[in-house]
């Protein structure tokens, strides 16, 4: 009995060797004839193995010791769709390395060694959707670099040392959706490079050191929806200008050193629907600063130094359903600062040191059908409800704190001064109500 087990095992074993696939497979390779894939990950391979079958389609090579491509390499292998060279020591690829594969699709050379790609590189590639040159070394992109490949649509040049694009390096890609740039050491965008790509409907600029956004940047962008900046320390403004020429659905500026609302550059993006301005040293949002949002269905200003939200910041934002301030500085988000509650779906003010008086009523006379994302808002004053989730408030609680007395003048009586013109003056004012008012003098002609 354990004998005929033994034999069975062996025979097992023995059988994906024995009818050798179709055209051969090469050493250190694993070729799955139905999908016409040959696999070859980790075999510490220096170059392309030799006996790939003509016919094969997928061809995965990441992860060798590959430093060079060279004509000829891959020539006998019309039938590429599929080629991963990831993670390999490639320094040099000639040209024409890819010039017999007008199948391919998809071509990923992510972490390797490529310093300089030379004109010529990526002709005939007709048919390639997706390119990933990231985590290479690349310091410039050349002019015509990617000049044949018009069906492309997803090109990742993210990690690289890039201190330059050439102002024609993405002529020819006409197709482009989707462009990543992120860390890489350009200090501007090129208006003109960026302007070859008609199709573009999503840029992506992360952890970049650039200081400005000019005026022409993304002037010629108008397919443009999708709009990141994200990790770009050293912006400190985002112009007027500089978002002219684009129809955005979907921006996000965040992680920068922007300290206000960028009011002014976001007047005309009448179709805009979400916005994150989120992780930004903003502390105000000034009157009127989203006037023009008329779509806008999300605002983010998350984790920002928000202390003051104005009456009417969100004039005109008739469509908001959500609004995300959570863990900022605000005491109140008063009612008056919203075109409308009535469309607000989802709140959240968690994170904020509030301060649970009539202001807040609003909120907790929706309490049970506004969605707070599982992160209730709590009160931080008055001590007695100190940590108290809103939504978790008895009704009794409500006539003892969210009641406001209206603010009154103590004490009203002609107060005289005598100084000398540019001493300060002091004059004394009692006020009283609930919440405590913030007392303004205004001269006799209330000129100032
Ligand atoms: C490119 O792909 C399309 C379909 O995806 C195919 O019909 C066409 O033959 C391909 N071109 C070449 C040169 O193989
Ligand atoms: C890019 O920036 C990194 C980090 O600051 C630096 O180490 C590298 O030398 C820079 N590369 C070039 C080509 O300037
Ligand atoms: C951000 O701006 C402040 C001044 O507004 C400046 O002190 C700080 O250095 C800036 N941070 C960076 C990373 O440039
Ligand atoms: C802006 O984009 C919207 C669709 O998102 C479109 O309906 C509108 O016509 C565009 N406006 C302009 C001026 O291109
Ligand atoms: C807003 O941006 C921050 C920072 O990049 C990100 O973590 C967050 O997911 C974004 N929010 C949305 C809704 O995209
Ligand atoms: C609110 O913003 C924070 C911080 O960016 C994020 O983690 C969270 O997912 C956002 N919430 C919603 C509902 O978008």
């Amino acid at each position: 009995m354990t004998c005929w087990l033994c034999v069975l095992s062996l025979q097992l074993l023995l059988l994906p060797a024995a009818p050798p696939p179709a055209g051969g497979c090469p050493a250190r390779c694993e070729c799955t004839a139905q999908t016409r894939a040959v696999a070859c990950p980790r075999r510490r391979l220096t170059a392309v193995p030799d006996g790939i079958p003509a016919e094969t389609r997928l061809l995965e090579l990441s992860r060798n010791r590959i430093r060079c491509l060279n004509p000829g390499d891959l020539a006998a292998l019309p039938l590429l769709e599929e080629l991963d060279l990831s993670e390999n020591v490639i320094a040099h690829v000639e040209p024409g390395a890819f010039a017999n594969l007008p199948r391919l699709r998809v071509l990923r050379l992510r972490g390797n060694l490529l310093k300089l790609i030379p004109p010529g590189v990526f002709t005939r590639l007709d048919n390639l959707t997706l390119l990933d040159l990231s985590e290479n070394k690349l310091v410039i992109l050349l002019d015509y670099t990617f000049q044949d490949l018009r069906s492309l649509r997803r090109l990742e040049v993210g990690d690289n040392h890039l201190v330059f694009i050439s102002r024609r390096a993405f002529a020819g890609l006409l197709a482009l959706e989707e462009l990543t740039l992120e860390r890489c050491n350009l200090t501007a965008l090129s208006g003109e490079s960026l302007g070859h790509l008609r199709g573009l409907g999503a840029l992506r600029l992360r952890h970049l050191a650039i200081a400005a956004l000019e005026d022409q940047n993304f002037r010629r962008l108008p397919g443009l929806l999708h709009l990141e900046i994200d990790n770009w320390p050293l912006l400190e403004e985002v112009a007027a200008g500089s978002l002219q020429g684009l129809n955005l659905t979907s921006l996000s500026v965040t992680h920068t050193n922007i300290t206000a609302v960028p009011a002014a550059a976001l007047r005309h993006q009448a179709h805009l629907t979400c916005l994150n301005l989120s992780h930004n040293p903003i502390s105000t949002v000034p009157r009127g600063s989203f006037r023009d949002l008329v779509r806008l269905r999300e605002l983010h200003l998350a984790g920002a130094l928000l202390a003051v939200v104005e009456p009417q910041a969100f004039l005109g934002l008739r469509q908001i359903r959500l609004l995300n301030l959570s863990n900022n500085l605000l005491s109140t988000l008063e009612e008056s600062t919203f075109h409308s509650v009535n469309t607000l779906e989802t709140l959240r003010v968690d994170g904020n040191p509030l301060a649970c008086d009539c202001r807040l009523l609003w909120i907790v006379q929706r309490r049970k059908t506004l969605n707070f994302d599982g992160r209730l808002p709590a009160c931080a004053t008055p001590a007695e409800v100190r940590g108290d989730a809103l939504r978790n408030l008895p009704d009794s609680v409500l006539f003892e704190y969210f009641v406001c007395r209206k603010p009154k003048i103590r004490e009203r009586r002609l107060q005289r001064v005598t100084a000398a013109a540019g001493d300060d003056v002091r004059f004394q004012c009692r006020a009283e109500g609930e919440p405590a008012p913030t007392v303004a003098w205004v001269t006799p002609g209330r000129r100032e």
